[in-house]
């Protein structure tokens, strides 16, 4: 079976351009990402959540599967990388990029339909705090849960921790896959 995606987002490979150019190395692979958009096309008029932007490739994926109405609100830490994502996604009306560290000790607005969580608030640490504003079927995505080259050394220890405590979620059905980065794919219940 050739799980090598076959559409891929118009903008990803000029995006991956600069992430070589800035020596960013950590956006998401092509197999996440088309699992990306197939989940971004089931909840059409949906509101999206990115936590960790990077330089915009999961954005550019996400972008590729969702409807004219649904929208995406992607968050990142530090807007040198942000600032990659936004040149070559923002004329697009359904995403909005927004630069901070503490987004979800801010958030109070509505719930939210599809959450993919590529940094430590609301997977590492907070992960209860990130289920409670996904709305009654929101699903949650999380990936690089088996080593990568880019994490520091004392990252496994997080990783196993967070996904020996799964469990201690009952309103989040999962599964986790052990494909592409090593992903984990939830529902709300
Ligand atoms: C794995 S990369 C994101 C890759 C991107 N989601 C993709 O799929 O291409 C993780 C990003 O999270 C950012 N980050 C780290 N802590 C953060 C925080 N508290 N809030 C938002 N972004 C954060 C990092 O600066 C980094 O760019």
């Amino acid at each position: 079976m050739d799980d090598t995606p076959r559409a891929r987002p118009g903008a990803l490979d000029a995006i991956l351009a600069d992430a070589a150019a800035l020596g960013f190395a950590m956006s998401c692979e092509e197999r996440t990402g088309s699992l990306l958009a197939t989940l971004a096309a089931s909840k059409p008029g949906g509101r999206f959540l990115e936590l960790g932007t990077g330089v915009g490739a999961g954005a550019a994926w996400l972008l590729h599967g969702m409807t004219e109405d649904t929208s995406l609100t992607s968050v990142e830490a530090d807007p040198a990388v942000q600032a990659v994502a936004a040149k070559h996604l923002a004329h697009d009306h359904r995403a909005t990029f927004t630069t901070t560290n503490a987004w979800l000790t801010a958030y109070t607005g509505p719930p939210i339909s599809l959450a993919y969580v590529d940094c430590r608030p609301g997977k590492i640490h907070r992960l209860a705090d990130l289920i409670a504003l996904l709305e009654r079927g929101g699903l949650y995505i999380a990936d690089d849960l088996l080593p990568q080259p880019t994490w520091p050394d004392d990252h496994q220890s997080r990783v196993d921790a967070f996904l020996a405590h799964l469990p201690e979620h009952p309103n989040l059905l999962y599964t986790p896959l052990r494909w592409a980065s090593g992903l984990l794919i939830g529902t709300r219940v």
